[in-house]
């Protein structure tokens, strides 16, 4: 067992050299060095998979002796990784690795020109390639079930489906219900100083007691989350001068993610169950800090001065004015930049067209008009520009699919989350208060502290006595839109 964790903690570190590499072509790096960076990367990126797939670590797994529950799980979480890799001929992963990344950068141009057959050769390469994967990593009945695992282990497709179709049909009741009420004006709509914008963003996190001593702040195109090694995660935030939520939100939503990162107990560092408990799992937390805890009325109480301190032209708005200004529910074609209600149909569109594809039953060449089709048939919107249709994330040029329905199973993890955390705390009290240590207590007691020991349906029934289920962020939904708007739900 000792031997295994050393080998793991050993490769823990090439991989943290790794994403320092990473987290500095995002930030930093000047323009002119990206080619050699990337050879560096692939370069260490290389030498960190034959590590993963090594005889000797299948050795030292098969060898492990474990006695503690710790142990065990990091054995069961390192084989079944382990077995991931192994189970793919390294060509097929490598071919992989290099078809998406030149896919995802002709992802780019094609944006840029809004035009799909400038990618469409290279992404049909790219999903052939992955519907081969799914053969090869293994699935019982769809082969969708084996790229989902990768991101939510134990989710299948056939419980996405008995989960989403519900939410479409009340996402759009919420969404008519509340442009029934009228036009709501945005406060928010408006050009504010970058500089002020920033000084109000490094307070905020003051205020959430982010540890400066183990994080940072940087500024990115796409803002993002990156731990880097022991006591090191990086977060990043963009600064729109006409769109101030943006920065403010985004700063939030990193700050979540950080915060799961840096809690997770030292001793499980660079080890198996060293990490979150998934994907879907981390954007709960994310989502927990950004739209549970920061969209609410509590929170909005708590920072109303320090706000129209540092933006004076703001104080005209009463508080519960700016709450709904953060909370503006309306169309729209951008993911990335949808609320908290309307956010669902963006991640339904994706998944049953990304489903649809690994199942043979839609082609790459079909995906533009598939996808204008169901957008109309959802959100009531035509789509004149493909790059606010089918090109405007990169998930699946890059090679990703099943990636998607994690960001809205971190939403509705976190309204369970939420349910279960009210009963033991004063949740509105305390936010108002800006006592977040109680909150982010309880989070890390239940669930940080637990690292990546148990899958993501046993960790949330273990944190909410209950099972995974969508009528908790129906609730939630439901409660928080009457009460702003005199609507029916
Ligand atoms: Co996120």
């Amino acid at each position: 067992m000792d031997k295994l964790k050393e080998y793991y903690q050993k490769m823990a570190k090439y991989s943290d050299a790794l994403l320092l590499l990473y987290w500095d072509m995002q930030t930093y790096m000047p323009p002119a060095a990206g080619e050699y960076r990337a050879e560096v990367i692939s370069e260490i990126g290389g030498f960190v998979f034959r590590m993963s797939i090594s005889d000797e670590l299948g050795e030292l797994l098969k060898n492990a002796e474990p006695v503690s529950e710790e142990d065990e799980a990091n054995v069961r979480v390192g084989q079944k990784e382990y077995d991931k890799y192994k189970k793919v001929p390294s060509d097929l992963f490598e071919e992989e690795m290099r078809v998406s990344t030149i896919c995802e950068q002709l992802w780019q141009k094609a944006r840029k020109e809004r035009d799909f057959e400038i990618v469409q050769p290279y992404f049909e390469r790219v999903v052939e390639l992955n519907k081969e994967m799914a053969k090869y990593l293994g699935y019982e009945k769809d082969p969708y079930d084996a790229l989902l695992d990768r991101f939510e282990p134990g989710m299948k497709a056939e419980e996405l489906d008995r989960i989403f179709t519900p939410l479409k049909e009340f996402t759009i009741k919420v969404l008519e219900e509340i442009e029934s009420v009228g036009k709501v004006d945005d406060p928010f709509e408006r050009e504010i100083h970058v500089e002020s914008q920033e000084k109000f963003n490094r307070w905020l996190l003051t205020y959430l007691k982010y540890d400066s001593t183990k994080c940072r702040l940087d500024v990115s195109t796409h803002p993002f989350t990156n731990p880097i090694g022991m006591n090191d995660v990086r977060i990043t935030t963009r600064y729109v001068p006409d769109d101030p939520k943006n920065s403010i939100f985004s700063t939030i939503h990193e700050f979540g993610h950080a915060q799961y990162a840096l809690s997770i107990p030292e001793e499980f560092y660079g080890l198996p169950i060293g990490s979150s408990a998934s994907y879907g799992f981390d954007e709960s937390q994310s989502r927990f800090w950004e739209n549970v805890l920061g969209r609410s009325l509590p929170f909005w109480k708590g920072i109303y001065k320090k706000f129209v301190e540092t933006f004076p032209d703001m104080a005209k708005y009463p508080v519960e004015e700016l709450w709904k200004g953060v909370n503006i529910v309306r169309r729209s074609y951008i993911r990335t930049e949808a609320d908290e209600v309307t956010y669902a149909l963006h991640i339904i569109l994706r998944y049953e067209l990304e489903h649809a594809l690994i199942n043979d039953e839609l082609s790459v060449k079909d995906i533009p008009d598939a996808w204008d089709e169901l957008f109309e048939k959802l959100f009531g919107l035509k789509i004149t520009n493909i790059s606010l249709g089918c090109l405007q994330d990169p998930h699946w040029y890059g090679g990703s699919f099943g990636y998607f329905p994690t960001y809205l199973l971190g939403n509705l993890y976190a309204a369970q989350i939420f349910d279960a955390m009210k009963k033991d705390v004063d949740f509105d009290t305390l936010v108002e208060n800006g006592e977040f240590e109680k909150v982010r207590g309880w989070l890390t007691d239940k669930i940080y502290s637990k690292g990546r020991m148990y899958e993501p349906k046993e960790l949330l029934k273990r944190v909410t006595n209950n099972d995974f289920d969508s009528k908790y962020f129906i609730n939630y939904i439901s409660e928080k839109y009457t009460n702003m708007y005199p609507i029916q739900l």
